[in-house]
């Protein structure tokens, strides 16, 4: 946005935010891990039959549906998380006053990353949102009965959802490290201020 309009907001500190910490990098990290683990634990409850002989090898006493549940659990917690993410991430791209003249690794200006970043985040909260309710049928109504709860094409589509958090996650970390977005070393050094005596 704007950054006279930015400034008409009070107690803003340097990182361009009214609080220390930026909450939408925090809350990524939870989004991406939630969901890499459930398409994680559900690949590894297909490939039950292959591991079976190196979990009793090892003792460890695990079951398949133990492996669906993680899976279940995670994209559920995943689908809920992320609605949070990305209301965050509107509210900090809302103030996000990043250096026009920057150009990315990926050959981007600032204002082209914010948008695919903005579209991509709510493309990736509705298949989220859609894998969730996939699995979920899976569970309780179309597989509930059968040994391999899961079918390989979610298993797929959530390797290519995996890839979109790739690219997603990329321009984020563009928008904080190559354009300055609610960096606070960045905000200091354009206030004239030593980042380094924050350490001191
Ligand atoms: C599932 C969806 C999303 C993922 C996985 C994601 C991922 C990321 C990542 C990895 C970063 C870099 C964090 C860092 O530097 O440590 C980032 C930064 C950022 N993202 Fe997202 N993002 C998502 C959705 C959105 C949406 C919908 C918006 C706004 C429309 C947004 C706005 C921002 C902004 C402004 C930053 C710069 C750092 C900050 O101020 O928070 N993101 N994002």
């Amino acid at each position: 946005m704007n950054e006279e309009l930015v400034q008409q907001l009070d107690g803003l500190g340097a990182n361009g935010l009214p609080y220390a910490i930026p909450i939408h990098p925090n809350l990524v990290h939870i989004t991406l891990g939630l969901f890499i683990i459930a398409i994680a634990f559900d690949i590894a409850g297909n490939l039950f039959p292959l591991e079976k002989s190196i979990l009793n090898f090892l003792a460890i006493k695990a079951v398949r549906s133990n492996f669906y549940d993680v899976g279940w659990y995670n994209v559920i917690a995943a689908a809920i998380v992320t609605f949070f993410t990305v209301a965050a991430g509107f509210y900090e791209m809302l103030l996000a006053t990043p250096s026009p003249d920057v150009i990315s690794a990926w050959g981007l200006g600032a204002m082209e990353t914010m948008i695919w970043h903005g579209v991509g985040g709510v493309l990736l909260l509705t298949l989220i949102v859609g894998m969730a309710v996939w699995r979920g049928m899976q569970r309780f109504a179309w597989r509930k009965d059968s040994a391999r709860q899961v079918q390989w094409s979610y298993l797929l589509v959530g390797l290519v959802i995996l890839l979109i958090m790739f690219l997603q996650g990329t321009l984020g970390a563009h928008l904080g490290g190559e354009f300055g977005v609610h960096n606070t070393a960045d905000g200091l050094l354009k206030l004239g201020e030593d980042p380094n005596l924050l350490l001191k």
